[in-house]
């Protein structure tokens, strides 16, 4: 089996952040998210990868993953000119594939469980069609997982006996509460399909519209129900509510120096070269080498990147990018800040706020 992971698109939902780098590299725990795909991937055993990029943003990818050894894979990479579609990285990934099953996964999305399950359960149900179906096993298999509001995702009708029998992408009337989780296997029927669908009213060749087809065609599209938590991290909100529930899951490691007046607490890693001085670090936090910390509080669910420097300042539940500085701000909260960015409160007069934010920033000021 290989594996196809998106890394491409434009990841307008996270701009500013994603203006210049992709959302796919953004940090969960100090590691990108997209090494979390990719970590699952090997894990379940499949390691012959081929990653989607963009031109925006495919090289600095490229420079993270490099050739996948890393990981104990081998990476193929696949240029999209165009964000056309998730059906589309198909079709583009068609020389790569070849005929082999194959699974899917969105380099945008955080599963709790493993891909080990999800992938031995297709392979035993292909090898025993006469217990899921009188057509030769199922072609394609989706996990869904049960959501409050599903009309930002693909939605699946799937009947009482578990058949799953339509399927349609951002519904505004959503025929249930099962949205598609950004994981998915396939046969090479996934190819007829891919080149016999037209792109949607958005533009896009869509996953769904090539699933459809193949239930419409009569073959079996068999579906998992996800165990455990499982969020798109496109938006800032629930990347920070994805970087609170691996916190909660690190090894704590102190490889940083800490000295005599600091200290540290909790579900911590402090990465080498990090310096904590006369400081309290209260996990669960992840601390980047070389960051130094200094006369600060660093509270439970922060993840401050490599390079950075906090001085003078408190901060929880926050997601901080690399070589960032924090200096004299009281209480920093609930937030995401990019990579080289600086927050300083100063006593130049006349006293008031001086500001350079990026397009699309967000600055809520205390009340
Ligand atoms: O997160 C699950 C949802 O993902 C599913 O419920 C939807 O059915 C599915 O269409 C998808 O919806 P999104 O709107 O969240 O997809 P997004 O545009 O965020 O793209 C998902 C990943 O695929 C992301 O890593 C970018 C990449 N991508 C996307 C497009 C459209 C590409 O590499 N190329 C593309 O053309």
């Amino acid at each position: 089996m290989k594996g196809l992971i998106l890394s491409g698109g434009a990841g307008t939902r996270l701009r500013p952040i994603t203006h210049t780098s992709a959302k796919q590299l953004v940090p969960i725990a100090n590691k990108p998210i997209l090494f979390y795909g990719i970590e699952a991937m090997v894990e379940a055993g499949v390691v012959e990868i081929g990653i989607i990029i963009s031109p925006e943003t495919g090289e600095d990818i490229k420079a993270a993953v490099g050739d996948g050894s890393i990981f104990g894979a081998t990476v193929t990479w696949i240029l999209q000119d165009q964000p056309l579609g998730l059906a589309h990285c198909v079709k583009i990934a068609h020389d790569f594939l070849g005929d082999d099953e194959f699974v899917m996964y969105l380099g945008d999305n955080m599963l709790e469980q493993n891909l080990v399950g999800f992938i031995s359960e297709f392979t035993s149900r292909r090898q025993a069609p006469e217990l899921t179906s009188t057509n030769g096993g199922p072609t394609a298999q989706i996990l869904l997982a049960e959501v409050d509001d599903p009309r930002s995702f693909g939605v699946a009708e799937v009947t009482d006996t578990g058949a799953v029998v339509r399927l349609v992408e951002k519904p505004d009337n959503p025929p249930s509460n099962l949205a598609l989780v950004g994981a998915y296997l396939f046969d090479k029927t996934i190819h007829e399909a891919v080149a016999s669908i037209k792109p949607s009213p958005r533009g896009e060749l869509e996953i769904t519209d090539a699933i459809q087809w193949l239930i419409d065609e009569g073959h079996e599209v068999a579906h998992d129900v996800l165990v455990g938590w499982w969020i798109d991290t496109g938006k800032k909100d629930p990347l920070l509510e994805c970087n609170r529930l691996v916190l909660d899951t690190i090894n704590p490691q102190l490889d940083g120096d800490i000295d005599e007046a600091s200290d540290v607490e909790g579900r911590v890693r402090i990465e080498a070269g990090a310096k904590v001085v006369n400081s309290t670090v209260r996990g669960p936090a992840v601390i980047g080498a070389n960051t130094v910390v200094t006369n600060s509080y660093i509270g439970p669910y922060s993840s401050v990147a490599a390079d950075c420097e906090i001085t003078d300042s408190e901060l929880d539940h926050s997601v901080i990018l690399s070589e960032s500085a924090i200096r004299n701000v009281s209480r920093l909260t609930d937030s995401l800040i990019g990579s080289h960015v600086e927050v300083d409160r100063t006593k130049h007069v006349p006293a008031g706020l001086r500001l350079m934010l990026g397009d699309h920033s967000r600055l809520e000021l205390e009340g």
